[in-house]
């Protein structure tokens, strides 16, 4: 099992825990997240495993090995990193849980040590190369996990 804990990034208080188990047909993706505002946050898998940066754009662009362009989940052709939205309730608590089929934790395209971000606002699935999803106020690095 993979995991990140994601920590506030540009001034949020956004954090929470982002898990990638491998099951038959794919990795099981769930997350659960504070701080959010209410409503629909775009989620990610980012290039590098650095939050180094106030606004974290140091993790860089979408995960995208196949020099895909960006589009939702569910897409057959997208970035690897594209998970759509985390939808925040009123009390700013989120929860994601999604099988991925496509999502690797091993080999050339391993996620692992990757970037996870959460954006300020939604990922409208089809601008690119972001989703207009806004800037970014949770940042995590992949590393595996205990069982
Ligand atoms: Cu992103
Ligand atoms: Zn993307």
């Amino acid at each position: 099992m993979c995991s990140s804990d994601l920590s506030p990034a540009s001034g949020s208080a956004v954090k929470g825990t982002v898990t990638f188990t491998k099951v038959e047909g794919g990795v099981k993706v769930v997350a659960d997240l504070e701080g959010l505002t209410p409503g629909d946050h775009g989620f990610h898998i980012h290039q590098f495993g650095d939050c180094s940066a106030p606004d974290a754009t140091s993790a860089g662009g979408h995960f995208n090995p196949h020099g895909a362009p960006h589009a939702g989940p569910t897409a057959e052709i997208r970035h690897a990193g594209d998970l759509g939205n985390i939808t925040a309730e009123a009390s700013g608590k989120a929860h994601y849980e999604r099988l991925d089929p496509s999502l690797k934790l091993d080999g050339a395209e391993s996620i692992i040590g990757r970037g996870v971000i959460v954006h300020a606002n939604a990922d409208d699935l089809k601008t690119q190369p972001t989703g207009n999803a806004g800037g970014r106020v949770a940042c995590g690095v992949i590393g595996v996990a205990k069982d």
